[in-house]
C-alpha cells in the first residue's frame, strides 16, 4: 500500500506491485459530504481527491503499464475503500486484495458482497456479509448535461411519463441522475450473485414525489428482468440516496428472505 502524501502514479504502481511500500492509515471520513443511508451491517467508506489511496500488490499487478494516470487513480482510491469496508467488516479481512473476474467485476471475500463506484476524484464502497445481504450496490454521480437521447435510452416509459410531468431543468436533470444512479447500482448489486446482464430498461425507479428537492431520501424500484434465481422478474426493492449540490451518491440492497 502507499503511504500517505505518496502521489499515485506509475513509479508507486510499480511500488506497490513490488511491496516495497508500506500501508497507509485509511483517512478520516468525517470531512466528507456524504454519509451511510445502507442498513446496519453494511460498511460503507467514501474518498476523496486529497486521499493519497493504498493499492495492494496484487491489485497493482491487475493494472497494465499503459494505465492513464486517471484509471490509475480512480482504482486505487475504489480499492481503497474497499479495503477500508472489508476492514469495517472483519480485521481478517483488513488486507484482503480485491481483485476481478472478466473485465472489471469486483471479487469480494467469500460471505461478502459489496460493490464499488468511482466520480470526479472520489470513490465510495459498500460491503456487507451474506447472509444478510444477497446484493448491495453504490453509485456516485456528477451533474451533466442529459440530451433526449439519452434519457430515452435510461429510463422506461412510465419512468419518461414520470419524469415528464416535472418543470424545471434542474429538477429534470436530477431526476434523471437519480434514475440513472439508482440503475447502475442494481446492477452492481445483482449481476455478481445472478450472472444475468440487465440494460437500463431491466428496472423502474420509483422515485418519491420532491425527491430532486430533498438532500436525502429513500425509494423503491421494480426489476422486470429475472437475473438468476434469487432476483427474479417482478421483484420490488429499495435503496436511498443523498444529494449535496452537483452531487448524487445512490444505493441500493437486498436482503435474503427470512427463514
Ligand atoms: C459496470 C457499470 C455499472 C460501471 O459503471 P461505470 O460508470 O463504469 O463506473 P462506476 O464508477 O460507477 O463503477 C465502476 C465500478 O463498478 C464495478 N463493476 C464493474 N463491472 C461490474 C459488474 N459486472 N458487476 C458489478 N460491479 C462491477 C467495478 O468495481 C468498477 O470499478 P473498478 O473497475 O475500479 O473496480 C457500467 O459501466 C455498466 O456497464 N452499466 C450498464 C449496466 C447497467 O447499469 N444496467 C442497469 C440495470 S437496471
Amino acid at each position: 500500500m502507499c503511504p500517505p502524501g505518496v502521489t499515485i502514479n506509475r513509479e508507486t504502481l510499480h511500488a506497490a506491485r513490488n511491496g516495497t511500500i508500506a500501508p497507509d492509515e485509511v483517512m478520516s471520513l468525517m470531512e466528507y459530504p456524504f454519509s451511510s443511508f445502507f442498513p446496519t451491517g453494511a460498511a460503507f467508506a467514501l474518498l476523496g481527491p486529497t486521499h493519497p489511496g493504498d493499492l495492494l500488490r496484487e491489485e497493482a499487478a491487475l493494472l497494465p503499464d499503459t494505465v492513464t494516470p486517471e484509471r490509475l487513480r480512480e482504482f486505487t482510491l475504489g480499492r481503497t475503500c474497499a479495503h477500508s469496508v472489508l476492514a469495517a467488516l472483519g480485521p481478517q479481512w483488513a488486507r484482503f486484495p480485491v481483485l476481478r473476474q472478466g473485465e472489471r467485476l469486483p471479487v469480494w471475500p467469500a460471505g461478502v458482497t459489496g460493490a464499488i463506484a468511482h466520480a470526479g476524484g472520489w470513490a465510495v464502497a459498500v460491503a456487507g456479509q451474506t447472509p444478510p445481504f444477497l446484493g448491495l450496490g453504490v453509485d456516485l454521480e456528477r451533474r451533466r448535461p442529459v440530451s433526449e437521447r439519452l434519457w430515452r435510452r435510461i429510463l422506461r416509459p412510465e419512468e419518461q411519463q414520470q419524469a415528464a410531468r416535472l418543470t424545471g431543468t434542474d429538477s429534470r436533470v436530477m431526476d434523471f441522475l437519480l434514475r440513472f444512479s439508482v440503475k447502475e447500482s442494481i446492477f452492481k448489486a445483482l449481476y455478481p450473485r445472478g450472472g444475468v446482464y440487465l440494460g437500463f430498461q431491466s428496472a423502474t425507479v420509483q422515485v418519491p414525489e420532491g425527491a430532486w428537492e430533498q438532500d436525502q431520501g429513500e425509494l423503491r424500484w421494480k426489476l422486470h428482468q429475472e437475473c438468476g434465481p434469487d432476483f427474479p422478474a417482478g421483484m420490488e426493492g429499495v435503496g436511498g440516496f443523498q444529494r449535496r449540490g452537483e452531487w448524487v451518491l445512490a444505493g441500493v440492497w437486498v436482503l435474503s428472505r427470512p427463514v
